[in-house]
């Protein structure tokens, strides 16, 4: 789809010495891949191959320790996810308002902010907090090129900033998702179980749920990852639509707003 550079997620799950990530490494490498975001666990014993075949890593971290330690392992840069992202938080829920300035102030490696972007305002707040650039996954799934169910697009643009749910947090393991039926039997499973809940007790509501969900537009079917910028969501357009009107809108903030501001 695209003649552009391009970088890929690469998620370690808590197995790192899973047999696929060779695979999934050799298929970066082959793919004349040029970036790539690890996530999930520490990437270092992956970082070699991918530098030594000019792939920059980019780490994400939802803590400035953990930015810190991606740092010092060799990460090339690091993508900071606020306590508003979708997916997996982490679980100290620090707000990018507080984390990004945090971030900017230990790092000197470079970053990009992440967790609650979706337009030219969350840009030039990225940028004057002291990110390089943001990174979006909710308001990208949105889209029309998103490879999912539209019955997924049109759930984004429905929801609310009100909207989300933390589970996992007993098994810590917190991910934001969207509610729905399924969500709230969770939810009602961690109440009853408290400490004593195993990831055996929701295996319904969060295992194998995805291709449910994304491919068949089953969205009851189990807990899918969702930010809260999802309150910022309206529309489905293009990804170059998105694209440009971000631009605009970050063009316009920093000329007009900013510019009026800097001449007083
Ligand atoms: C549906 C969905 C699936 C995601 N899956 C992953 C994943 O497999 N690995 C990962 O590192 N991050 C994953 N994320 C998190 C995003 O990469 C990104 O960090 C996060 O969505 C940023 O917050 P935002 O949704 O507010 O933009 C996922 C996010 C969503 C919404």
């Amino acid at each position: 789809m695209t003649d552009k550079p391009f970088g890929v997620n690469l998620t370690f799950l808590p197995t790192v010495s899973s047999p696929d990530y060779p695979g999934y490494i050799r298929a970066i490498l082959d793919g004349g891949i040029k970036a790539v975001e690890t996530a999930g666990n520490n990437p270092q014993k992956w970082l070699p191959a991918l530098h030594e075949a000019g792939v920059k890593v980019i780490h994400k971290c939802t803590s400035v320790r953990h930015a810190l330690k991606a740092e010092s392992i060799g990460c090339d840069a690091v993508s900071v996810d606020g306590f508003e992202c979708g997916g997996h938080p982490g679980e100290d829920d620090v707000p990018n308002f507080i984390l990004l300035p945090r971030a900017a102030e230990e790092l000197k490696i470079p970053f990009v902010a992440s967790g609650g972007m979706a337009d030219g305002r969350s840009l030039v707040a990225a940028l004057a907090l002291g990110a390089e650039g943001m990174n979006m996954g909710t308001r990208f799934i949105a889209t029309r090129e998103a490879p999912v169910h539209e019955n997924v697009k049109q759930a984004i643009v429905a929801a609310s900033e009100l909207d989300t749910r933390l589970v996992m947090r007993p098994l810590r393991n917190t991910e934001r998702v969207l509610k729905n039926a399924a969500v709230e039997r969770l939810i009602e499973k961690e109440r009853a179980l408290g400490a004593a809940l195993k990831f055996d007790d929701i295996i319904e509501e969060v295992a194998g749920v995805y291709p449910k969900i994304m491919r068949e537009g089953a969205m009851d079917a189990g807990a899918w990852s969702c930010g809260m910028v999802a309150g910022l969501i309206n529309d489905v357009p293009t990804v170059k639509q998105l694209i440009d009107r971000i631009m605009r809108e970050a063009e316009e903030i920093i000329g007009q707003r900013l510019a009026r501001f800097a001449a007083r």
